[in-house]
């Protein structure tokens, strides 16, 4: 684990002329060696990033649901539909030219915002996947189905520069510790787990007081690992413009990747910085 705290402080920047801006990004900038945190509007933060800078962007963004956000739950996320599909189609745009040829964008989301969404994607990127990310924490609303996942949308800019296929471990019998599918003649290819499909159902919600960062849903730390190790590369760059508790940077970081992270809440970006800090000095919960 890196050790090295000499590049963090205790106050924001206010201007920073790092590779990835577009000449000096004026602001509130939190700076770490391999990376930066900005309070910004994510907008306005895609917009001051340089065109084809970054390997990865990865959007999870408040779902307009109501949700309250900042100080004392000062924020609420609902706006008009219309109004908050044309700010996501402008990020989604903005996303897209701010990528790598080659970049892949993920946007973490739940179905009904993922399907309105993906024309906004389809118009500048190629779908590779949608992800189930199974999440048993909802309620049965209406005369709908119970909802029991998350949409994880993977597109990239053309062709992929990278895709790794990560292996999972099998599933087990947790009481004959036996395998609990049948490999059948295949038994010796898994020997070393399974390949990834596109249902992530072994993922649980943060919910331990403990060890959950704060209140602005974040996310198991197993998202973002696993969409950097499908598209990250060492020394390349992640992208995430509604960061909350930073948990991308974390997993970033872990990869030798470089970061912009960027949440419209100054609370949350101290708590971000804090949350860096002390995984680099070795202290920190991931
Ligand atoms: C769903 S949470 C992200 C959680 C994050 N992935 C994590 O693991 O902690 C969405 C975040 O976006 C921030 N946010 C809401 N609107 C924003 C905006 N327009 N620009 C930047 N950040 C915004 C909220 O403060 C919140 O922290």
């Amino acid at each position: 684990m890196p050790t090295d705290t000499s590049t963090t402080q205790a106050a924001p920047l206010n201007q920073s002329r790092r590779a990835w801006w577009q000449g000096t990004y004026k602001g509130d900038i939190y700076r770490h060696a391999q990376g930066e945190i900005v309070r910004a509007d994510a907008l306005h933060c895609l917009e001051s990033l340089r065109e084809s800078c970054a390997d990865i962007v990865f959007l999870d963004p408040p779902f307009n649901l109501g949700k309250k956000y900042g100080k004392n739950g000062s924020r609420h996320d609902r706006k008009k539909e219309s109004e908050y599909l044309e700010y996501m189609g402008k990020v989604i745009a903005r996303s897209a030219t701010v990528l790598k040829e080659g970049g892949a964008l993920y946007l973490y989301h739940i179905p009904t915002w993922a399907i309105r969404l993906s024309p906004y994607l389809e118009r500048h990127l190629n779908f590779r996947h949608w992800i189930a990310i199974s999440m048993k924490n909802s309620f049965v609303r209406g005369d709908y189905l119970y909802p029991a996942h998350y949409a994880l949308l993977y597109y990239t800019k053309d062709k992929p520069t990278v895709f790794n296929r990560p292996k999972v471990p099998k599933p087990i019998c947790s009481r004959c510790k036996k395998d609990l599918r049948d490999y059948g003649g295949y038994k010796g290819y898994v020997a070393h787990g399974i390949n990834l499909s596109d249902v992530w159902d072994d993922v649980s919600p943060v919910r331990h007081r403990k060890t959950k960062t704060r209140a602005a849903n974040e996310l198991p730390l197993v998202i973002p690992e696993r969409v950097i190790t499908i598209s990250g590369c060492s020394g390349g760059l992640v992208v995430d413009p509604f960061a909350g508790s930073g948990t991308t940077i974390l997993a970033a970081m872990a990869a030798g990747m470089q970061f912009v992270a960027a949440d419209c809440e100054s609370e949350y970006c101290g708590l971000m910085h804090n949350r860096v800090s002390e995984y680099l000095s070795g202290k920190g919960s991931h």
